[in-house]
């Protein structure tokens, strides 16, 4: 009685971009010998590969007069601008200007620090300009390199009017699996330390609820390990145990890098790794199938970012995982590396009893089996 309202408080959205490395999408689709554009960090980058195929990215705009590298030419080692033709080195030094008796040659732009993992571009970002420490790397999967692996079936999807701080918190939200995802999750526990945040989950699929058309998930058990190495890159092994003894081993790469400060573009990649009874051709269209059953569920987690309120004071039960905790990990990555204090980056574990979440599940579940039932048969 006459307890006082609850109000949300919203918060604002921080002033800089997050400290650490950010995909940009798959290496091979930038080695076309052209200049890409990407709008992030809130601005534009330019992608090229210079002559032995190594990938350069440089800020978008030109230092001569502001002209769009990415509608430029790549010459030789250079990105050359459409304006003037003013040529810029990978490593942000101006090599030549055609037209001119001297090149300023002292002239830099920002070269963007890059390394390629898992056949993926990165790119730091650090608003302090720091170098990155080696263990910032996110590791590479065993096997890629040696070419188990089926190759990227790789999506986006721009994100306008959300933080991704949004799809941070859903590392550790275990209820939302059932009513976003459709799945039961009946193990699920976090482990947060230094930079990498995990999650543990094992779960089933819903089997009131068929969308589900290539069969991937139906009957299945789901064993997942998760982690984001660093704010924007996660690695998601899935062990998929489809069979007794025969179990697809999977991995999906869920990261993102911001646009501007309330929009992000969101990746994912799935791969499965080749096994005997699963031949290469096998494995490729499982992944595409499982890329696209992926990319559902986040369409099912963006229509709940567009239209949701920021919150930085969530209202939390026992079963809803460690938000805060996660949050404080989350916030490392915007405060000056002086400023990162043990509570972000302390070892910190949670296990969620999902035992009562259960029992309910199954109620509502069989509820709904049996009035789809009667629907079928009336
Ligand atoms: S603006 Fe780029 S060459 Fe002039
Ligand atoms: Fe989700």
């Amino acid at each position: 009685m006459n307890q006082p309202i609850r109000e949300i408080d919203t918060g604002t959205s921080p002033e800089r971009f997050a400290r650490g490395w950010h995909c940009l999408g798959l290496a091979e689709d930038f080695r076309d010998g052209k200049p890409h554009g990407i709008n992030a960090f809130g601005t534009l980058l330019v992608v090229f590969a210079d002559s032995s195929g190594e990938l350069k990215v440089l800020d978008g705009y030109c230092r001569h007069m502001g002209g769009n590298l990415a509608q430029g030419a790549v010459k030789g080692d250079d990105i050359a601008c459409p304006f003037h033709d003013w040529r810029w080195r990978g490593d942000g030094r101006c090599s030549l200007v055609p037209y001119a008796k001297r090149t300023p040659r002292m002239a830099r732009t920002r070269a963007w620090r890059t390394t390629e993992v898992n056949g993926q571009l990165l790119v730091w970002h650090d608003s302090e300009g720091s170098t990155p420490a080696a263990e910032l790397t996110p590791p590479t999967i065993e096997g890629y390199d040696e070419g188990r692996w089926s190759p990227w079936q790789w999506s986006s999807v721009l994100i306008e009017g959300a933080h991704c701080r949004e799809i941070v918190d859903n590392n550790v939200d275990m209820a939302h699996f059932f009513y976003i995802h459709h799945a039961y999750p009946t193990y699920f526990k976090n482990v947060i330390e230094g930079h990498t945040a995990s999650q543990y989950m094992e779960s089933k699929p819903r089997p009131d609820y068929v969308s589900d058309p290539d069969k991937l998930w139906e009957g299945t058990y789901l064993r997942s390990e998760a982690t984001y190495f660093g704010p924007a890159y996660m690695i998601n092994w899935l062990h998929n145990d489809l069979a007794p003894g025969f179990t697809v081993e999977v991995a999906l790469i869920n990261c993102h890098y911001p646009v501007t400060h309330d929009s992000f573009m969101l990746q994912w990649g799935v791969s499965v790794a080749e096994m005997p009874g699963l031949p290469a051709d096998k494995a490729a269209k499982l992944a595409g199938a499982m890329n696209r059953s992926f990319g559902e569920g986040f369409l099912e987690d963006i229509e709940i970012w567009k239209n949701k309120s920021r919150i930085d004071n969530p209202l939390l039960t026992e079963e809803d995982g460690p938000v805060y905790q996660h949050r404080r990990w989350y916030e490392q990555f915007y405060v000056d590396a002086s400023d990162v204090t043990p509570d972000m980056t302390d070892r910190f574990e949670q296990e969620v009893d999902t035992t009562h979440a259960n029992d309910l599940w199954q109620q509502e579940v069989q509820q709904n089996l049996r009035a789809a039932g009667q629907t079928q048969s009336g």
